[in-house]
């Protein structure tokens, strides 16, 4: 089986489902349907993906519709609040009727095993759109502009700053499979899950890269080419707002000062939706080393890319 074919039919739940050639090849792909987006139209006329949101979204939602758009292919918008599942239907029932309807889900949900459950009972591709424990899709557009921006993948150094969130463990499996150093520093009590970890370590000794997880931010960011925050409070856990803030504030906000330690050519990173003046100071998220609004392109172009190698 070729490098393409063996796309077809797979559930993105995590990263970790593709190796470091699956996702070089699904990134140099991204690149050319960039350069040249007239080439792919029509290639997934009439697929169907569905998209189910139990939280809030902009970029996922838009960057997924665009996609399916762009490549001739229809998106469902789904609520979660207006389907059955808001009335307790359960959702291993609701895989297996859309899975008679559509050609493909993507789903944001609370709970990652919901996820599980759902791609369990669907006979079509399930794509995570965000959980509590990974966020694949946006990881993707990550890579892509870690490549665009930095021209490759070896001798780069990635410093993730703040929660070991569902982020924070995905940058983990994507970056230690294609060859990015990545040191991650965050409070005690607020690492990245064991899982994301364990893959990581598993994945550097096959890429060579590098991996730890540090309390200290200034030691994190020492010589680092990217400098990535996510925010402290992720949808969920507004319960917790004012405790995160005590403990991540001000010691984990990325401001020049941080960004100082860094390399002088370093770029600054953050999935969005940014807290200016929480996790990221305004001067950075604004200045000249960010690359956000690229980073939130890109998610359009790494998820065309997923959309036609799993359905094409
Ligand atoms: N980065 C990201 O997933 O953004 P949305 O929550 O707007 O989809
Ligand atoms: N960690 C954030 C990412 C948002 C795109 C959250 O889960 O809310």
């Amino acid at each position: 089986m070729g490098i393409r074919e063996s796309f077809r039919g797979l559930d993105i739940l995590t990263l970790q489902e593709l190796s470091s050639e699956q996702i070089a090849f699904l990134l140099g792909l991204a690149m050319d349907m960039k350069e040249r987006v007239d080439r792919y139209e029509g290639l997934l006329k009439g697929k169907v993906l569905a998209m189910i949101f139990e939280k809030p979204s902009t970029r996922t939602r838009v960057s997924f519709e665009v996609a399916m758009y762009k490549l001739g292919g229809y998106a469902l918008n789904l609520r979660w609040d207006e389907l059955q599942l808001s009335r307790g239907e359960p959702i291993k029932d609701t895989a297996r009727v859309l899975s008679r309807y559509v050609d493909a889900i993507m789903a944001r949900v609370y709970k990652h095993s919901d996820l599980e459950e759902l791609a369990k009972y669907a006979s079509i591709p399930v794509i995570n759109g965000l959980s509590d424990l990974w966020h694949p899709c946006q990881i993707l557009a990550d890579l892509l502009t870690i490549k665009e921006v930095k021209g490759g993948f070896r001798g780069v150094k990635l410093a993730y700053i703040g929660d070991g969130n569902n982020v924070c463990n995905t940058l983990l499996v994507g970056c230690s499979k294609v060859g990015v150093d990545v040191s991650v520093a965050c409070p005690r009590g607020y690492e990245p899950s064991p899982r994301a970890l364990e893959w990581a370590y598993e994945n550097s000794r096959i890429s060579g890269s590098k991996v730890e997880v540090l309390e200290n931010p200034v030691e994190a960011v020492k010589n680092a080419d990217v400098v990535y925050t996510d925010v402290f409070i992720s949808m969920g856990f507004e319960s917790e707002a004012e405790e995160r803030r005590r403990i991540f504030l001000p010691r984990y906000r990325v401001d020049a000062k941080l960004m100082s330690y860094a390399k002088p050519d370093a770029v600054f990173m953050h999935c969005l939706p940014a807290h200016r003046d929480e996790e990221v100071d305004e001067e950075v998220l604004e200045g000249k080393s960010s690359v956000v609004w690229l980073q939130a392109e890109n998610r359009l172009y790494a998820q065309m890319a997923l959309l036609y190698l799993i359905l094409g």
